[in-house]
């Protein structure tokens, strides 16, 4: 009870003996009650709820923590299954650093062997020194961009599988393809991927991997800067699948992908742009979703409408050279240039800047988006806050919306710096954070201590309601959840531990702490442990 305030004891008094059994035993109830059912039926079908198997269940909310350790509620364990430099494949080819989105995709449906993507976003020099030594060019490159590597439980704990025959690497040295009007600006084909933050999956079982922060790559590798800053998609299970950057998805800082489909059949992506004032986009295809052509879908994501979000009116603006023409006739010759330049068309087309839009996730339940406003000290918003849109007639081929802000960052919620997103199936809002590391433990920054994972269920009796259920080693930033399909299992990517280390005779965590090892290495976890 000692991490409940009043408020929340109240609320757990409200929802009848069952769930205050619950609170007296000091667990948070993420799990439907009957009575809950009653009161949120008519808003958001949660009967659905009561129909699936799968339950988060019931977990004792974390303290926030200053620990060199991966903290986990009680009964949940977590296996190391990769780390930066780990061999992935008979080949030799090792993992790449800063892990950060994880994706698992099962092998005959499996929730206890798959392939597991993990984007690689950066590399911190110090600590970077392989796998050619003294060619800071090729390690630079090499270490970003992803893994594909096969995973798999045995006794109850998971394993990598460096027998696979599908682990590969693809990296800042992969060539691409590219699709779409962008092709008349950058060229058909470009060399390499890096700055890989987030992503997300396709309906047809590939993964859309997002360059984010490319700048500082193309600086010191000499690389064209247009050429970054897409979305990539790749087939893990298929290396003949060209990888390929989709232009039509237009080119900013991009964080993650969230598709889903219009009323109409189209597919629909939602996107943010990370970086202070910048805009909420979609994407919207020209062509319908068949799923009887699975992978051939690809095609959709080359020809549609990018649009960027107006706030104050409620409104889908198309990122369009029809419409630049309109503002500021002559600025670019081609819609290949307007996607190149989109973040910049947006604005100009009266998108409206906001506070660092990182992952956007659709509800399992309903039609309405979130998305993650990260922070924005330029207007004050520091501890950043978690924004639902509502799109028109619940279709997400809509040009019209609503929105609310669900939830704030700040001491009251306990969470600062909502960065990555996922759902369960019970509709519960899984939060990742990432206060900087040079803010950490310091000023208004110190209540919440480390980074975590927060848990937020969006429909029943404790919707809104915050609940911490980890807490990062030293420096860390917690990237990537990504649950097993039977949600027995969740990834999650440990990003930068020790970031702050400036001699490697001192380092600031050693976490995962693994025997003999003179480092901190970033990895990835698999975290067992849940009920049902
Ligand atoms: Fe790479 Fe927006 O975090
Ligand atoms: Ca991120
Ligand atoms: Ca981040």
């Amino acid at each position: 009870m000692e991490n409940m305030d009043r408020r929340k004891f109240l609320g757990y008094l409200g929802t009848g003996a069952a769930a205050l059994a619950a609170a007296s035993a000091g667990l948070g109830s993420l799990a439907p009650s009957a009575e809950a059912a009653n009161t949120a039926d008519h808003l958001f079908g949660y009967d659905k709820l009561k129909k699936t198997k799968k339950a988060q269940g019931f977990f004792k909310p974390v303290q926030p923590s200053t620990k060199d350790e991966l903290v986990l509620p009680e009964k949940f364990k977590y296996e190391v299954i990769a780390a930066y430099g780990d061999v992935i494949n008979q080949q030799g080819d090792t993992f790449g650093f800063n892990n950060d989105f994880t994706l698992y995709f099962p092998i005959n449906g499996s929730s206890e062997r798959g392939l597991l993507w993990v984007n690689h976003e950066y590399i911190n020099p110090l600590f970077v020194k392989g796998p050619r030594f003294g060619d800071a060019r090729y390690n630079l490159l090499y270490n970003q961009g992803g893994s594909v590597i096969e995973v798999y439980m045995e006794n109850g704990t998971w394993k990598m599988d460096t027998n696979s025959k599908y682990a590969r690497r693809v990296t800042g040295l992969t060539p691409f393809r590219v699709t779409g009007a962008g092709t008349s600006v950058i060229g058909g084909a470009v060399i390499g991927t890096f700055a890989n933050c987030s992503g997300g999956m396709t309906l047809w079982n590939t993964v859309l991997t997002c360059e984010e922060n490319y700048e500082d790559t193309c600086d010191e590798a000499g690389l064209d800067p247009d050429h970054y800053g897409w979305v990539c998609e790749i087939d893990p299970f298929d290396p003949t699948f060209p990888v390929r950057k989709h232009t039509a998805l237009g080119r900013f800082h991009h964080e993650n992908t969230a598709m889903g489909l219009s009323k109409d059949g189209r597919i629909v992506v939602y996107m943010g742009d990370d970086v202070k004032d910048a805009c909420v986009f979609k994407f919207v295809s020209s062509g319908k979703y068949n799923p009887a052509v699975g992978k051939a879908n690809a095609k959709l994501l080359e020809e549609g409408t990018l649009y960027a979000a107006d706030f104050k009116k409620g409104n889908w603006i198309a990122i369009t050279l029809e419409n630049v023409e309109k503002k500021a006739p002559g600025k670019y010759k081609s819609q290949g240039e307007v996607l190149v330049h989109a973040s910049e068309v947006a604005i100009l087309l009266g998108a409206t800047p906001t506070d660092r839009p990182e992952d956007l996730e659709i509800s399992p339940l309903d039609s309405t988006i979130f998305i993650a406003h990260t922070n924005n000290d330029k207007h004050g918003n520091i501890h950043g806050h978690i924004t639902r849109l509502f799109e028109k007639d619940d279709d997400l081929g809509s040009t019209e919306f609503d929105f609310e802000i669900f939830a704030a960052g700040g001491r009251q919620s306990g969470f600062s710096a909502p960065d990555n997103l996922t759902f369960d199936s019970h509709a519960n809002l899984w939060i990742v954070t990432d206060i900087s590391s040079s803010s950490l433990n310091k000023g208004v920054f110190s209540h919440f201590k480390n980074n975590g994972v927060f848990v937020i269920p969006t429909v029943g009796p404790n919707a809104g309601e915050v609940y911490q259920f980890a807490s990062a080693p030293v420096e860390a930033e917690l990237t990537g959840p990504w649950f097993t399909p039977d949600e027995r299992t969740l990834f999650l990517a440990v990003q930068h531990p020790g970031e702050e280390t400036k001699d490697l005779s001192k380092p600031t965590s050693m976490w995962p702490h693994r025997s003999g090892d003179t480092m901190p290495r970033p990895s990835v976890v698999a975290i067992t442990g849940f009920k049902f």
